[in-house]
């Protein structure tokens, strides 16, 4: 048997779990207060729905293989086909602007680094059927909200924002031909993670001259709304940047413009976004990006054949996961259990199954022992299993119609009424923890 998960794959021991529970559940609350309703898909799909528009990159990293049907089939590396599928095979029924979210479970055989992993868990939220930059601020405010719900602030994560309408007009105002606008987007986008030079001699080999290349990565340096305004003087295109410029206003009028700075080394790896693309970083800069989406306005069309404008971000939970733990946000262990139940005699047993039963339907977590043991040993488990409360049932109590219930917190006792052991608990157990673990 191996020992160990194959590479690149999770287990998660319950501690672990906890992290992965609160990263979920955060993601549900603000993807509801933005009103977006919950959908999942298959994580099979056919392979020619990523292989049509995802870009070469997704591409490489599949997890594909024939089935025994002989159908070409991949674990999704992404959610957004599967999503762009979804919608445009009832585009027609569905009121727009449609909001949906999903977490889906994603696979990509990628060089494992510090946070890329094989698999992780992505909120995807998109927005279909609206073309205005409204929309587009709605959705980098969504994400920047998640960040403010986990308590990181614009001194922890930044949103990084561009749009490939601007890059195209700077490109081409640049001497980049539309044939090679996207050799230079994969440069672009690839510029901060490769080595000097190698970027300049792989679109030197694409074809283009070492004077436009100078400039893609001069326009590519751009950062800041002023040195963006700058450049785009004097462009024929300059109407471009309006829905960029509208977005970044709308930001700001939300108040979280102070997480905001306008990028264009941002330009996204994959295929198919046509406009405005953001990512969330750490502020630091020392993790891998924490979440990256945009306007992909033609896929919908490619793929399911109905053209309606969209937009969307996806989160991964590893970068996030690794940024909680290093600011020390990531939830405390909880308790597990509310009240132990500890019998004296081999007799007391059967009551308390009777009142651990009694607990368990009100909603509290409650255990007792297992196996017939001395009660200073049951209470010492009840302290390792991070009890609170213990109720002690002894013979000499049981005919008096008490129990003991004992906080072992503040090491203090009394003796309750058996008819009102359910309400002492409870009065004792406001805001105890008794939710679910999966949220
Ligand atoms: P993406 O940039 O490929 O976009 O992934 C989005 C986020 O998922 C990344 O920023 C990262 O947090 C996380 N992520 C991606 N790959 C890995 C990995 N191997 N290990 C751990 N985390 C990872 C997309 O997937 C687009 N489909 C997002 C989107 C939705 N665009 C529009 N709607």
């Amino acid at each position: 048997m191996p020992s160990q998960a194959l590479p690149g794959f999770r287990d998660f021991y319950p501690d672990e779990l906890e992290l992965r529970a609160h990263i979920f559940r955060t993601w549900r609350e603000v993807a509801r207060r933005y009103g977006f309703e919950e959908y999942d898909g298959p994580p099979l799909e056919p392979l020619d729905i990523y292989t049509a528009k995802s870009g070469s990159e997704i591409v490489g990293q599949l997890y594909n293989f024939t089935d025994k049907g002989g159908r070409e089939v991949a674990l999704r590396p992404e959610m957004t086909p599967t999503f762009a599928r979804m919608v445009s095979a009832r585009a027609n029924g569905l009121r727009k602007p449609i909001r949906w979210f999903s977490i889906p479970q994603l696979f990509r055989y990628e060089r494992q680094q510090r946070g890329r992993l094989r698999e992780h868990f992505q909120l995807n939220c998109d927005l279909v059927g609206e073309a205005g930059p409204l929309a587009d601020a709605e959705l980098i405010a969504l994400s920047i909200d998640v960040m403010r719900a986990f308590g990181l602030t614009e001194r922890d994560v930044r949103a990084r924002v561009s749009d490939r309408r601007v890059l195209g007009a700077l490109l081409a105002a640049a001497g980049v031909s539309a044939a090679h606008l996207g050799d230079a987007y994969q440069a672009i986008d690839k510029a901060e993670r490769s080595r000097p030079g190698e970027l300049a001699a792989q679109l030197r080999s694409a074809g283009l001259g070492d004077a436009v290349i100078e400039k893609v990565f001069a326009v590519a340096a751009i950062r800041g709304r002023p040195a963006l305004e700058a450049a785009l003087a004097g462009l024929p295109d300059a109407g471009a940047a309006a829905p960029l410029l509208t977005a970044l206003d709308a930001l700001d009028a939300m108040g979280l413009g102070a997480y905001v700075d306008v990028d264009l080394s941002i330009v996204r790896g994959l295929a198919y976004y046509t406009g405005t693309v953001f990512e969330l970083f750490d502020a630091g800069r020392t993790l891998r990006a924490i979440c990256g989406g945009g306007r992909y306005d033609g896929l919908l069309l490619a793929l399911g054949g109905v053209d309606l404008p969209a937009l969307g971000f996806g989160m991964g939970d590893v970068v996030l996961g690794e940024l909680l733990r290093e600011r020390g946000l990531a939830p405390p262990a909880r308790a597990e259990v509310d009240v132990f139940v500890a019998a004296v005699t081999p007799e007391d047993v059967p009551h308390a199954l009777a009142l651990a039963h009694e607990l368990r339907d009100a909603g509290l977590a409650c255990e007792f022992a297992l196996a017939a043991q001395p009660l200073g040993r049951q209470l010492k488990q009840a302290d390792a299993r991070g009890a609170r409360r213990a109720i002690v049932i002894g013979p000499d109590d049981r005919a008096r119609g008490e129990v003991v219930l004992k906080d072992l917190a503040g090491k203090t006792q009394a003796p309750v009424r058996r008819d009102a052991v359910l309400a002492a608990v409870a009065a004792g157990d406001a805001g105890a923890h008794t939710g679910s673990r999966d949220g």
